[in-house]
């Protein structure tokens, strides 16, 4: 039997697409962990802790914040944050983009994320992309994927997303956002962005989404 299916990659490399479509491919959840790593952020920054001198403090919120998945309709999984749904517009905002892989670094927060992660998948048949799904979260995963891409089509796919980025946001702009958030990522003390060494490589620069999602089903069908 299998359970969880893992994405890992950098940002903007498609495996949210990836693995949405992928979930309902085969009726599986379907969880964004960069989603929850994003709604500590924004409520990081809404009591103006400041997580590059104040790790200590991020720690400290942690016990009363209730950050996790709820089932709305059918196998859809709706973000919460303290009770209320999370808003696109609070956890994608160009602001949280910029602190989120400051918090993300701090070992207290990736160890009481990975706790929600996991209970997660006491659902059911999951599909789970971030980072350390594949390495971490889920090492004994029988399905794993690690996807990426180009920066340059990186970029222009961020920047093709509606309400991701600011306003006179060029491809430039957008490409060394990513990139510092990877080099962030990958270089990390706990947890670096890498592939897990059983992952399929996915290189989708040159394919459609349907073509990768396709691809993806084809291996975990058979
Ligand atoms: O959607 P995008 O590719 O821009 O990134 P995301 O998946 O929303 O993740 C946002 C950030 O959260 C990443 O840059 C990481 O710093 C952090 N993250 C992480 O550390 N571990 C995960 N499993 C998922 C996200």
């Amino acid at each position: 039997e299998i359970a969880q299916i893992t994405l890992d990659g950098p940002a903007a490399s498609g495996k949210s697409s990836a693995a949405k479509g992928l979930a309902k491919e085969l009726n599986a959840y379907f969880v964004n962990t960069g989603d929850m790593y994003r709604a500590l952020t924004s409520v990081v920054i809404a009591k103006g802790i400041d997580p590059e001198t104040q790790a200590d403090a991020v720690e400290a919120i942690l016990p009363e914040q209730d950050i996790r998945y709820v089932s709305g309709e059918g196998l859809d999984l709706l973000l919460h944050i303290n009770g209320e749904l999370a808003e696109a517009s609070q956890v994608r905002s160009p602001e949280v983009a910029a602190k989120v892989s400051l918090v993300a670094k701090i070992p207290a927060v990736r160890k009481w994320l990975v706790k929600r992660q996991r209970e997660a998948a006491e659902l059911g048949l999951i599909v789970m992309e971030g980072r350390d799904i594949g390495t971490v979260v889920f090492p004994e995963a029988k399905f794993k994927f690690y996807v990426s891409a180009s920066p340059m089509v990186r970029a222009q796919r961020r920047l093709a997303q509606e309400g991701e980025v600011s306003e006179g946001a060029t491809v430039e702009k957008v490409a060394a956002e990513i990139a510092k958030r990877d080099e962030m990522d990958m270089n990390r003390a706990v947890s670096p962005l890498k592939p897990a060494e059983d992952a399929v490589m996915v290189d989708t620069s040159d394919l459609s989404l349907e073509a990768v999602i396709a691809m993806m089903a084809e291996r975990v069908k058979k």
